[in-house]
């Protein structure tokens, strides 16, 4: 018996992996975390399966769930939205499974940070002008941020924000990101990434706020950087026409002749 957790994506039924997919039409027993999980995936369960919205649940409740499949021998699909690495609550889950001796394994998903991307048409790494991601929130009723981790020094560094959890204080992450990265800076707000109901502003730091005037829910991502709006970046160096490299040897005497690994 396994539990399989597995990333179901940031929102569209088909932006999950084929492995997940699998799993799940092979799990008699389904957990899914139904706040932002699609509840189509569910289609995959295999008939009969046991399926369970652990949402309103508590953390002792689900691993009772898990614990009474473990004794069935029934293997576990445990889905969390996006990706499992970040804000999945995947941690304190694993930590009791490996108490009690429950084996698990983990596929990954889309992250929403990627789905944002995507939905803009951004790349968030551009040669040049950033070249650093950093995922982060502000701090919440269930969860303080760590000291050091705060907005200010995040920005400091110049490097794309994909700040999470947040839509709901706009305004307080304007007002402590405006001073290291200016009003002109680029952001963009996403909400509900591949949804149907996906809706997109892009604005600066200095008109984000009247931009985005109106109630449009909590699930969102913030981006912030110049990555956002830069067209003047250079052109990365490994598709250049005279850079010798690995996998295409330029000139006389190349960096890495044929053959050689
Ligand atoms: C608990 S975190 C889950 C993050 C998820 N594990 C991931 O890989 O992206 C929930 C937050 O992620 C962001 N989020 C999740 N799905 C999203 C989507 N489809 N569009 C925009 N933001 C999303 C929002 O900031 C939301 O408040």
């Amino acid at each position: 018996m396994t539990v399989h957790f597995i990333g179901a994506g940031p929102g569209a039924a088909d932006l999950i992996t084929l492995r997940g997919r699998d799993l799940i039409a092979a799990c008699p027993v389904c957990l899914y975390a139904g706040s932002l999980v699609p509840e189509a995936l569910l289609a995959h369960c295999p008939p009969g399966a046991r399926i369970v919205n652990t949402a309103p649940l508590s953390l002792d409740e689900i691993i009772s769930e898990i614990k009474t499949a473990h004794a069935a021998g029934q293997d576990v699909a445990r889905l969390h939205s996006g990706d499992l690495s970040v804000w999945s609550a995947m941690g304190e889950q694993l930590r009791r499974l490996r108490a009690e001796g429950i084996p698990y394994d983990i596929t990954p998903g889309v992250p929403a940070f990627a789905a944002a991307a995507a939905a803009l048409g951004n790349e968030l790494t551009l040669p040049g002008v950033a070249q650093s991601l950093v995922l982060t929130r502000t701090s919440g009723r269930a969860s303080a941020m760590p000291e050091g981790e705060t907005l200010e020094n995040f920005a400091a560094t110049g490097a794309t924000l994909a700040i999470h959890l947040s839509v709901h204080v706009l305004d307080e992450v304007v007002a402590r990101l405006s001073p290291a990265y200016g009003a002109d800076c680029p952001v963009a707000v996403v909400w509900r990434a591949t949804w149907p109901d996906q809706h997109i502003i892009r604005a600066t730091l200095g008109s984000v706020i009247d931009a985005t005037d109106g109630e449009r829910g909590r699930t969102a991502l913030i981006l912030v950087g110049p990555a956002l709006a830069a067209e003047g970046f250079d052109e990365s160096c490994l598709y250049a026409g005279d850079y010798d490299r690995r996998f295409r040897p330029v000139g006389t005497q190349p960096r890495f002749p044929e053959g050689v690994e």
